[in-house]
């Protein structure tokens, strides 16, 4: 249990007992202004306002009554009824100091171990993966490390869309216009000129189009050639995203397409259709939600009238086949804000079927140019994902040039962690709700909330190590010597970090992390001017070196649960 679970947990039985009410909610936040504190009890005042009480007399009782051992000074009542707590510094000295001997950073496994499967990715066959697919990739990348830290029990999945009606098209520009070199030098972008060339065609051509569903219909049941046609497509596809996901260091446990579940759609409709889910509305099956007035606009399509089945179907196949393999706790849904009602939907659906695992959309807003739209190239085309990972490289090379006589063989390497990661962290230091704007300059810089400065952070620490001479020195679990207010500080950061891993890990936001790391690299820096380490002497020297070995295992840890890579110089 991590410091703010254990205060929320004595608050919220304190509160209780000492008001003598059945139920309350301590709602324990960490302090907004470290000078009152280092959380504060914030539960009293809905309380207050229940009851019809006077909120400060109830805090009042409340903090009289608070039992908090050794952990913390005094709690004072402030405002209208917040309580104040201020950790002791002799027990943070204690508590830190046998974190610091932790190779966990203080972060305890789950109450209970959960299986959760992670639907990330999820580009589509023949088509480039762009910078949409971006956030879902860094994202859901983020959200199984950080539960797989924890000890959950992740599968991830790459739900890849490899079916679809597309595929009528496709099959037929391929045998018109496929030019053997293009494809052989950049096959997405023939498959995707073929592709475009085949649409212009149909639209002009209804001879043409009904071709193209000739060939859907003859690879829907299966004729070897077209069948063939579309295994090229979808190869070509996973070997030219494995580059990126290399790139980005992402594996995934399954890569289960949309193909994957085509046999259980007519089973899944029957299903919907039989037990009452669903039912026929002017040819199409449809399910109506008349409980749900949010709902009650939108039917879900399940089958159209021509019998073709939809993204709908293949989703609802998705949850019954996870839930028999995976038997998932939750699922989390790595995709664009804009589907959110697709995902409404689907697990109003996946409830009326009577499943009980916790689905959940991790929605994320659009990456933004310099003029604040959608990012493009200069030429108005979607920006390829491919070529910004490139240019990350390029400018990440651009600015440790100067620095290639202390790196020497190192420098490409390090040069792609700090483009890369810096790329990464840009995304995952916003709320993923937002929009944000793409901004080269501000993610490379060393200064700030970025990639670049946390990862120069840990590399301070790896150097007093190898300047020690003991690269793997380890501390022993002595308790720490607070003195200076710069290694107070900053020991009061570190000690948050597992909340904010925690809460993380919690709702799916990996900012939270971000921001934690930022504040204890800032911290860090601070304490880097204001204490020296390797010229303090006796047992002051041993905890600043335990304070570095905490931070720097924190920082490590955070950034390898972001998806970030690390290194010992840069
Ligand atoms: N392929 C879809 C797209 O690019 C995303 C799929 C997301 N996952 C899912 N289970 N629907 O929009």
């Amino acid at each position: 249990m991590n410091i703010l679970q254990h205060l929320e947990e004595r608050a919220t039985k304190t509160i209780c007992t000492a008001l003598g009410v059945e139920e309350a909610y301590g709602d324990v936040r960490p302090a907004t202004d470290e000078r009152f504190g280092d959380y504060q009890i914030n539960g009293i005042l809905s309380l207050a306002k229940q009851l019809r009480q006077n909120p400060r007399d109830m805090a009042q009782q409340v903090a009289k009554a608070l039992e908090l051992g050794d952990m913390c000074e005094p709690p004072e009542v402030a405002g209208p009824g917040f309580i104040n707590l201020r950790l002791r510094t002799e027990w943070l000295e204690q508590y830190l100091g046998q974190v610091a001997a932790d190779t966990r950073a203080g972060i305890d496994p789950p109450e209970a171990v959960e299986r959760i499967v992670v639907d990330y990715s999820s580009p589509n066959v023949a088509k480039t993966m762009h910078v949409g697919h971006l956030r879902s990739t860094i994202i859901g990348n983020a959200l199984c490390r950080i539960l797989r830290f924890l000890g959950h029990h992740v599968i991830g999945d790459n739900h890849l869309g490899d079916w679809g009606t597309q595929f009528g098209l496709l099959i037929l520009g391929f045998r018109r216009f496929a030019d053997p070199s293009a494809l052989a030098q950049r096959p997405m972008e023939e498959l995707e000129r073929i592709y475009q060339q085949a649409v212009t065609l149909a639209d002009k051509d209804e001879a043409v189009a009904e071709e193209a569903r000739g060939e859907l219909f003859k690879l829907q049941s299966g004729d070897g050639e077209n069948r063939a046609l579309w295994e090229k497509f979808v190869r070509i596809t996973l070997e030219e995203n494995d580059k990126i996901y290399q790139r980005l260091g992402v594996h995934f446990d399954e890569v289960l397409g949309e193909s994957f579940y085509n046999d259980l759609l007519p089973g899944v409709v029957d299903r919907l259709l039989k037990s009452g889910i669903a039912r026929e509305s002017q040819g199409a099956i449809c399910v109506f939600f008349e409980d749900d007035p949010e709902l009650a606009d939108n039917p879900y399509i399940v089958q159209k009238s021509d019998g073709a089945f939809m993204y709908s179907t293949t989703d609802i196949a998705t949850i019954q086949y996870r839930h028999e393999h995976f038997r998932p706790h939750r699922i989390l849904y790595v995709v664009d804000s804009r589907q959110a009602l697709h995902f409404r939907q689907l697990f109003s659906v996946a409830r009326k079927m009577g499943y009980c695992m916790r689905l959940e959309h991790i929605g994320f807003g659009t990456i933004l140019g310099p003029d604040g739209r959608p990012i493009r190239t200069r030429e108005g085309k979607a920006v390829y994902l491919e070529n910004l990972l490139d240019e990350a490289d390029r400018r990440a090379a651009e600015i440790i040039r100067n620095r290639e006589d202390k790196l020497g063989g190192e420098t490409q390497r390090v040069a792609r962690a700090v483009g890369i990661g810096a790329v990464i962290y840009a995304d995952l230091s916003q709320n993923r709700l937002s929009d944000y704007r793409f901004d080269w300059d501000k993610m490379l810089s060393f200064d700030g909330n970025t990639g670049p400065y946390l990862q120069y952070a840990l590399v301070r620490t790896r150097s007093l190590f190898r300047k020690l001479g003991d690269e793997s020195w380890q501390p022993t679990g002595n308790p720490l010597r607070l003195e200076h207010a710069s290694e107070n500080t900053l020991a009061r950061e570190l000690a948050r970090f597992p909340e904010a891993f925690h809460r993380a890990a919690q709702t799916s936001f990996p900012h939270l992390i971000c921001d934690s790391l930022y504040r204890v690299a800032r911290r860090f820096s601070l304490f880097w001017r204001d204490c020296p380490v390797l010229t303090a002497e006796g047992p002051l020297r041993e905890s600043r070196l335990s304070l570095c070995r905490l931070t720097g295992n924190i920082l490590q840890t955070g950034l390898q649960s972001l998806g970030i890579d690390t290194l010992e110089r840069m």
